[in-house]
């Protein structure tokens, strides 16, 4: 056979849905990798695929019961192509393995974050009469270092630059499905971010469960972010996220300083209380998280910081949960993810903390912070009406194809209407000093500054 004969053979359409985090969208890109070298084609439409594979997440039930739910309704194609092959992959896969078939849905395969190589296999196995296969062994050294993902945005993409976590945090499921702390070579991370340049991807998203743990024999975080500012042409690096109990330093000042290494910071606070804080083994107390905050913005004043709560961890009281609105009101961040305390299987908080919140009081505590960061968010967005920011064009805003977004320096959304001239395509990539007029809680809008 002629290697141009070999180039048409094509052993399936593959539909990936993707659920959950950053991380996922990355392992998507890399499973389409994965499967197109071993001679499987992409597909974008889900009635007419051969395989489909959900990339799932576990960090919350209704994480669990999104999944469940659309399994259910793929049955119908199932029943129309017997030989569809319909696959579980990440953290829930991790997480339920072999119990997932216990339920009488549609699926083939389960399969976990650190066996993607072995898709191409598996498949072929199920093809040839096997049934119900579950592949969830984690790996203390799989880091998938020279499979490259599709690139599916052209200007900005994400690497994963570490696997796994070794924190133990009580209340997470992390530990548990994507396995130990693992860090990739540098080189492996520079040359795909080349590759990445070299498409004209303008910003890259260094991805890693806790990035203050990256750690090879040669370089700590700050220094693999100084390889790539020398290195690579990139011009803008992102990362998230960072553990508030060890925010390297070093970090702050190539933030004050070098212009390609974005002013923002999404550090998680999960609580404002510290006993809270120790039952959720976070290892920082109140006072240390606004001491940190603190002194990020002396170094970086006009830094962007987002951040993760949850309220109603078991035994959270009433001036518990003060304690996370106080710190919430003193550091004034940019954004927040809310999130109920959700019980998960298998972590240290399910063996020694029972779920004691009630979910009405749930509820209302998380209504009472969402409300509250609404407002602050407001406020924040005012006080820049007036500024210009140095904006990167991403996309076209959500309601109108006249206007533009993009992100200041600092991980701010903007929204601006294109210019006399320009197009989507001709400013896609680019940067332009943009001049706030407008602000809600959630968006900047503003004019070109001429
Ligand atoms: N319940 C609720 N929220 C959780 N998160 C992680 N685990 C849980 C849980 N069991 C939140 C944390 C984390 C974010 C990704 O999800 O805030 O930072
Ligand atoms: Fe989960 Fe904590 Fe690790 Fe984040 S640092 S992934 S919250 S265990």
């Amino acid at each position: 056979m002629s290697s141009l004969d070999l180039e048409k053979i094509d052993l399936g359409k593959v539909y990936i849905e993707t659920y959950g985090c950053q991380m996922n969208e990355y392992d998507s890109g890399l499973i389409s990798s994965l499967m197109k070298k071993s001679q499987y084609s992409e597909s974008q439409e889900i009635e007419s695929s051969d395989i489909i594979f959900l990339n799932t997440c576990a960090v919350r039930e209704n994480a669990h019961a999104k999944i469940y739910s659309r399994l259910q309704s793929l049955g119908y194609l199932k029943k129309k192509n017997p030989k569809l092959v319909i696959g579980v992959l990440g953290c829930m896969a991790q997480n339920l393995g072999e119990d997932l078939f216990h339920q009488e849905l549609p699926l083939d395969l389960v399969v976990g974050p650190d066996n993607y190589r072995n898709l191409p296999e598996l498949i072929g196995k199920i093809r040839n009469g096997e049934n119900k296969i579950n592949l969830t062994r984690l790996s203390k050294i799989e880091t998938y270092d020279e499979i490259y993902p599709e690139v599916i945005d052209r200007i900005q993409a994400f690497v994963t630059i570490m696997r796994g976590c070794n924190n133990f945090c009580t209340f997470c499921v992390v530990p548990y499905t994507r396995g130990r702390e693992r860090s990739r070579e540098v080189d492996s991370i520079v040359n795909e971010i080349n590759e990445l340049h070299r498409k004209g991807v303008k910003q890259v998203t260094l991805l890693g469960q806790n990035v203050n743990s990256y750690r090879t024999e040669s370089a700590d975080f700050a220094h693999l972010i100084q390889e790539i500012l020398k290195r690579t042409e990139i011009e803008r690096i992102r990362f998230t996220s960072p553990h508030p109990k060890d925010f390297p330093d070093p970090l702050l000042d190539l933030m004050a300083n070098e212009i390609r290494f974005s002013s923002s910071i999404h550090l998680p606070l999960q609580s404002g209380n510290t006993n809270v804080l120790s039952r959720m083994k976070r290892d920082y107390s109140k006072e240390e998280f606004l001491d940190l905050v603190e002194k990020i913005r002396s170094k970086v004043p006009d830094v962007g910081l987002t951040t993760d709560i949850i309220v109603g961890f078991p035994d959270e009281t009433e001036e518990e949960f003060q304690d996370t609105l106080d710190v919430v009101r003193k550091v004034g961040f940019d954004m927040a993810f809310m999130f109920k305390y959700s019980e998960r299987e298998g972590t240290i908080a399910q063996k020694r903390y029972p779920d004691t919140v009630a979910e009405e009081v749930k509820s209302r505590r998380l209504t009472e912070l969402v409300e509250l960061q609404t407002n602050i968010s407001h406020e924040k967005n005012q006080e820049k009406i007036g500024k210009t920011y140095s904006v990167m064009v991403e996309n076209h805003s959500k309601k109108s194809k006249k206007e533009v977004s993009g992100r200041t320096d600092c991980g701010r959304m903007v929204v601006f209407p294109i210019p006399e001239g320009e197009s989507l395509d001709s400013m896609q990539g680019r940067l332009f000093p943009v001049q706030i007029t407008a602000a809600s809680s959630a968006t900047l809008k503003g004019i070109l500054h001429q």
